[in-house]
């Protein structure tokens, strides 16, 4: 028999990730990312809970232990730079979680370390500046069937599975469901946005968040430091912003650096510096901005026949802090359970893909979706207080959570966190 033939689409965290797991049945692997060289761009993301086992079974704890960001934990400060609360990080991945994990990556590290993964297998394909326009796939009954896909520059090939690993924004997933199906973003009612400036030796290496009166727009502002001469700044939203939406929209940097320091000008602490940065320093060109937002797809749809969506692009929670981890373990159980099946009959490809992303679906959508709904009201009610009354309420409730340690109450429901990765045999071969 040939190998299994499997198509990636996006060069993220799960695209890579799944490229690894595959390679380990012998599959024949394209991955493809639309920009012209890995996308390692990205501030602070989050290896917890199950994410930290995921990641020793990887073999990658050493690299990313070696990439940790040393945070000593959160901070929220007033309009004078005072500290109100702080938030020590927590010391292992198990249990609730505060809002610095012990495995804190920058993004474009992790990409790296889970790119090094890929590239020691001859059986993975990496190109760059690549996407497709469409595909068309065979019956699901016919055992031979497979998608066909064409590519941007024309070419087209044919293959045994299709997998969407290409974010929230997943264009897989569009082609996938059709023209005619809802689209399945659903809008937490804000913002958040990164960029970095050059630092100050003042700047906290805390991460640091400071609530601005606002009588629009609900807004934080924080400050990040994961190297000396960087400080990261963070914009946290709340509400509709049209200008910032049509920026967003016309995906021009300049335009998106006008309407968020339009938003950010003169709104105390160090809002002006942090914003002149933004304007003119050249640092600041990593700006990464993106709305709220929860991808909603109904039950038994993160699959149609041989073309799966993981990562993001099935089950996006933005900025839950669980994307990584979610990322990295949605592609093992797909490429588990594909892989059970397929061992057990080499003959049909078909039927051990389409089975297998199933149930891949069955076993993990209850925990990637486990804080679905919880965003926005949490959000609302404690993140984001407009008057200065509601400002003055956080900071004193922050400080009782602190003490208490309630702050851990981000993490996961007592049924998700007793979830364990499965094991998958077939997946722990290693091939060439
Ligand atoms: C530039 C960037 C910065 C980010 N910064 C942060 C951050 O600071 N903090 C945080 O918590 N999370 C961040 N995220 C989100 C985080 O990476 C994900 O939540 C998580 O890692 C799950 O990753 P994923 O692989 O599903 O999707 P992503 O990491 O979004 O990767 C999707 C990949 O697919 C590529 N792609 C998209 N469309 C196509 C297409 N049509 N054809 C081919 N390739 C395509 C993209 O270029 C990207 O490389 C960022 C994502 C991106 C893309
Ligand atoms: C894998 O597929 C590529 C084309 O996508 C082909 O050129 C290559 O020969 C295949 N490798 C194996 C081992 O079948
Ligand atoms: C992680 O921390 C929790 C609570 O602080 C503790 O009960 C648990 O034993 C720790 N786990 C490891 C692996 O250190
Ligand atoms: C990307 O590919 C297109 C053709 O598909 C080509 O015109 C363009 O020059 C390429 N860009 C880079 C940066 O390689």
């Amino acid at each position: 028999m040939p190998p299994l033939k499997v198509l990636i689409i996006g060069g993220g965290v799960a695209g890579p990730s799944l490229a690894h797991w595959l390679s380990r049945i012998g599959a024949n692997i394209t991955l493809i990312e639309r920009s012209p060289e890995m996308r390692a761009s990205g501030q602070q993301v989050d290896l917890r809970a199950q994410g930290v086992p995921m990641m020793k079974k990887m073999g990658i704890e050493a690299a990313v232990r070696a990439a940790t960001v040393h945070e000593p934990g959160t901070q929220l400060i007033g309009l004078n730079g005072r500290t109100k609360a702080f938030f020590p990080a927590s010391q292992n991945g198990t249990g609730k979680q505060s809002f610095t994990s012990e495995y804190e990556i920058m993004r474009g590290d992790l990409v790296s370390i889970l790119y090094g993964l890929t590239k020691k297998h001859q059986n993975v394909q990496h190109l760059f500046n690549t996407t497709i326009d469409s595909f068309t796939q065979d019956e699901e009954s016919d055992p031979n069937g497979k998608v066909h896909v064409k590519f941007r520059d024309g070419r087209k090939e044919d293959f045994d599975l299709v997998v969407g690993a290409d974010g929230t924004g997943s264009k897989t997933r569009r082609m996938m469901l059709g023209p005619d199906a809802p689209d399945p973003r659903h809008s937490l009612g804000g913002y958040i946005g990164y960029f970095s400036i050059p630092s100050k030796p003042a700047d906290s290496d805390r991460g640091t968040f400071c609530h601005l009166p606002s009588p629009r727009v609900a807004r934080i502002i924080g400050t990040r430091k994961d190297r000396p001469d960087l400080t990261r700044i963070y914009m946290l939203m709340r509400g509709k912003d049209a200008a910032l939406d049509a920026a967003l929209k016309s995906g021009n940097l300049a335009e998106l650096k006008k309407a968020l320091s339009d938003l950010y000008q003169d709104g105390g602490w160090e809002c002006d510096r942090f914003m002149e940065g933004l304007r003119d320093a050249p640092e600041a060109d990593d700006l990464y901005c993106t709305p709220f937002e929860e991808v909603r797809l109904p039950e038994g749809s993160w699959s149609k026949g041989r073309v799966v969506l993981i990562g993001d692009s099935a089950h996006s929670g933005t900025a839950d802090g669980f994307g990584s981890t979610w990322g990295l373990i949605g592609s093992y159980i797909l490429a588990g359970e594909i892989a059970t099946l397929y061992e057990k009959d080499r003959s049909s490809p078909t039927a051990a893909v389409i089975q297998g992303a199933k149930n891949y679906e069955k076993k993990f959508r209850p925990i990637a979706t486990a804080k679905h709904g919880s965003g926005s009201e949490w959000f609302e009610s404690v993140m984001f207080p407009r008057s200065s009354f509601g400002i003055w309420s956080l900071h004193t409730f922050a400080r009782v959570a602190a003490y208490f340690r309630l702050d851990r109450g981000a993490g996961l429901d007592g049924k998700t966190s007793k979830w364990q990765l499965p094991d998958y045999p077939e997946l722990e071969r290693e091939q060439n």
